[in-house]
Formats: structure tokens, C-alpha cells, sequence
């Protein structure tokens, strides 16, 4: 008999689904969730239980893939399997509360999307923007925030306005100000960057930004799930966030908060069934009497009840934890991280700022004298999932850790870049 069971026998329901055949996981129960009393590392290797990462490899990508722990896939596949046994496949009004919740909004502020992506294409298109129009945005862009604003600018002759990431968030609020003048209308910037993870002053830029009546759409991508959110208090306009990182939740599920006093300032360019008041095709002519007076304007087609239950899920498994206790991890282990990097630095040079408030859970360095690509790729063989970074021309190795890394992974890490540098 294999040794291997499949999750559903895993979780216990006994059944298989064709979807998740092939799917295996380890034959030990999944471990209680720790108690909170439980202090230091021990803790956090606790955490690490709650997930099925493979322990062949020492995982420390999550800023590219923020893998899921057992209690969101379980939710997962147990809402799709009620879902696909009664045909009723239902809505995600009651998921949209529990989720704006855990970001300090309105259910009426948050639309459901699929990516990051998503949600910034539908800010890109949706902001009214003529020719000339100015958007602010870093040389540090991922695709996902770089492309659909250059695709806007294609074809609305809108001029985007860069700068280049400084050390400090004080250097970077000031490079933001330069560039401010009475064309611009938008700052598109991350709140995290993917290159080097440098965390952006948001608050500071969108107070700056509402003096001068500019808009902010942030890219939180690496915002979600790292920092302890409060979106109303942070004071953007847009924020496009995703689950499938740092909240640990289900692949292909983000989010795009609106705030409720933007919503207006946002054309619906794309819509669907829910999106409106009322329509009519057999008037003449045919009429769209207008949009839902929320950010559920924006969602359209068929959703996944299923997937919203996997992000309730992960927004549970995060609030189990604790969102603060989340944040001081993560401060704590990048910090460890960049300690053992900074006895390094004979033989690398440490791209992401040291100072405290400019970085959370992301940490990025390019080896003296080695290309990074080989670097990484003997990364790879020893057993470490890193990303190389090649955006803004920053060629470098990207290492990104969450609540399921440990300072042992974190030392073991060290001492392999140690032995391949020397
Ligand atoms: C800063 C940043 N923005 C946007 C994206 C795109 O995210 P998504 O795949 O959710 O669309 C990423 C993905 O890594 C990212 O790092």
C-alpha cells in the first residue's frame, strides 16, 4: 500500500476528487494549531506544521508564491466538493464582509479580483486619464504594475513619470515631491517593491497626494499579509492586493479595495451580472439604468464561492495567529536574515535599505563576484527556492521568508551562500 494518502483522506473525508487527484500529501495528522502561550522558535515551528510544505527543500520564495497552509486548503476543497455535491454554488456576499473586515474596510469597498493584475488594470482603465495626463511610478516595477500603465499610456497618451528607489523612506517621500507637478494626476506606486522589497512611507505619500488632489493606486501585492493592514487609516484611494502571496490564501484570488469616497472617480470598465441597478434589452433603445453604489461594480461573471471561502480561511489563519504577531515575525526574521547577509558583505552588496521602517519580509543582494544567475542556480541545487531578480535592472537574488521559515532555514541558508561565495 503507498505510503502516501490522498488530502482528502488526509483531512479525513475518505473521498477522492478527479480535480485534486495527484494531489498526495504526508501521512502524518496535521498538528493542532499551537497554542499562543507557546514562546520563540518552538512556536514558529509549530506554524510550520500547519503547513504541507515539502521538507526536501527549504522554501524561501514568498514573495512570488506565499504557499497555503492545511486549513485553507481543507476549506478549499471542502467548500467545493459541498459546492459540486448540491449544485448550489451560491455568492460571496457573506466571504466580501469577513474579508473587508480584516482590512479595516467596508464590505462595500472591496472587489473581488483574481491577481494583483487585475485589480491594477481595472485602476489603469478605470481612472479618467486625457493625453498628458501625468502618473507617477518607480523604474522598480513588477510586470503587473509596470504593464498595464504603460498599455494605458499606449493608448492614451498619458506620460509616466519614474523615479528611482532611494535608501530611505524620507529620500523617497522627497523623490515623489519632485516629481508632483500640476499635470499629475495619479501615483501608481507598490507599497512594497518586488526588486528589492523596499517599503514605501504609503501614508506619508497619501496625505501628500490628497493635498494635492492626486490620486493614489497603490500595488499592495507585498502589503497584504505582511504588514498588520488597516486600509482606511492608510488613506489610499486604490489599493490592489492579492491572497496568493503573503496571505498564505488560494492561487488566483486578490482583491481591489476602492474607497467609498473614490468609488465615483473610478469608471467601471468592465462589468457584469451584480455590477448594475437595473438593465433592459427589450427597451428602445436598450438601457443600463447604472452600477451598484459599491465596489461590487467592479467584480463580473461567474466568481468562485470556493476560492472566497479559501481567502476567509487564510484571513482566519492569519487573525489565529495574530496580525501583529504576523508583522513582528517577519521584522524578526528579515532582521536575522540580513544580520547573517551583513557578515557577508565582503562578498555581496545588500540592495534592499537597512533602515528599519524600508523593509519588511523581502531581503535582495548581489554577489561581488559571481553573475547572480549562477549564484541562484547553486541555490537551487543546495536545496534553497529563491527568485532571481532581473526587474529595473537590479540583477540580484531575492530571498523572501514568512511565519512557516525558521532561523535554523535561515541559518542553513547562510551558511550555503557562505560556502558557494567562497
Ligand atoms: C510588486 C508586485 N506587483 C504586482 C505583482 C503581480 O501580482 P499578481 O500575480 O497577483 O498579479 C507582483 C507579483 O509578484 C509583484 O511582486
Amino acid at each position: 500500500m503507498s505510503s502516501r494518502r490522498t488530502f482528502l483522506q488526509h483531512l479525513g473525508l475518505g473521498l477522492s476528487l478527479p480535480s485534486i487527484a495527484g494531489f498526495s500529501f504526508p501521512q502524518e495528522k496535521r498538528p493542532p494549531f499551537p497554542s499562543s502561550s507557546i514562546q520563540d522558535e518552538a512556536y514558529w515551528k509549530a506554524i510550520k506544521g500547519q503547513f504541507p510544505l515539502t521538507a526536501d527543500r527549504i522554501y524561501l520564495n514568498n514573495g512570488t508564491f506565499g504557499p497555503a497552509p492545511f486549513s485553507v486548503l481543507e476549506a478549499l476543497q471542502k467548500s467545493s466538493l459541498d459546492i459540486n455535491t448540491s449544485g448550489e454554488y451560491g455568492n460571496s456576499d457573506a466571504e466580501r464582509v469577513q474579508l473587508a473586515q480584516f482590512f479595516g474596510i467596508k464590505p462595500s469597498e472591496f472587489s473581488i479580483t483574481h491577481n494583483t493584475t487585475e485589480g491594477i488594470n481595472i485602476l489603469a482603465w478605470g481612472i479618467p486619464l486625457q493625453a498628458g495626463d501625468e502618473v507617477i511610478l518607480t523604474t522598480h516595477e513588477h510586470a503587473g504594475n509596470a504593464l498595464p500603465w504603460l498599455n494605458r499610456a499606449k493608448y492614451s497618451g498619458i506620460v509616466l513619470r519614474t523615479f528611482e528607489p532611494k535608501e530611505t523612506q524620507a529620500k523617497n517621500l522627497n523623490e515623489i515631491q519632485k516629481l508632483i507637478n500640476s499635470n499629475t494626476k495619479v501615483i501608481a506606486i507598490p507599497h512594497v517593491t518586488c526588486t528589492t522589497g523596499l517599503v514605501f512611507p504609503i501614508q506619508e505619500i497619501c496625505s501628500l497626494a490628497k493635498l494635492r488632489g492626486i490620486l493614489t493606486a497603490i500595488d499592495g501585492a507585498h502589503g497584504a499579509g505582511t504588514f498588520n493592514l488597516d486600509l482606511t487609516a492608510m488613506g489610499c484611494d486604490f489599493y490592489a492586493g492579492c491572497f496568493h502571496k503573503w496571505m498564505l490564501g488560494p492561487s488566483g484570488t486578490a482583491f481591489l479595495y476602492v474607497r467609498e469616497e473614490s468609488l465615483e472617480k473610478l469608471r467601471p470598465v468592465m462589468i457584469g451580472g451584480h455590477s448594475d441597478t437595473g438593465w433592459d434589452m427589450t427597451s428602445t433603445p436598450p438601457t443600463l439604468a447604472g452600477y451598484v453604489p459599491s465596489a461590487r461594480r467592479f467584480d463580473y461573471g461567474t466568481q468562485s464561492k470556493a476560492l472566497a471561502v479559501g481567502m476567509v480561511a487564510a484571513t482566519e489563519f492569519h487573525t489565529q495567529i495574530g496580525k501583529d504577531r504576523v508583522e513582528t515575525r517577519l521584522q524578526t526574521l528579515n532582521q536575522y536574515l540580513l544580520d547573517g547577509l551583513l557578515e557577508l558583505n565582503n562578498k555581496l552588496d545588500i540592495l534592499t535599505p537597512l533602515e528599519k521602517e524600508s523593509r519588511i519580509a523581502l531581503l535582495t543582494f548581489r554577489p561581488k563576484n559571481m553573475p547572480y544567475q549562477v549564484c541562484g542556480d547553486e541555490l537551487g541545487k543546495a536545496g534553497f527556492r529563491i527568485r532571481q531578480v532581473p526587474e529595473g535592472k537590479v540583477n540580484a537574488i531575492r530571498v523572501s521568508t514568512h511565519v512557516y521559515n525558521t532561523k535554523e532555514e535561515v541559518d542553513a541558508f547562510l551558511a550555503a551562500l557562505t560556502r558557494i561565495l567562497s
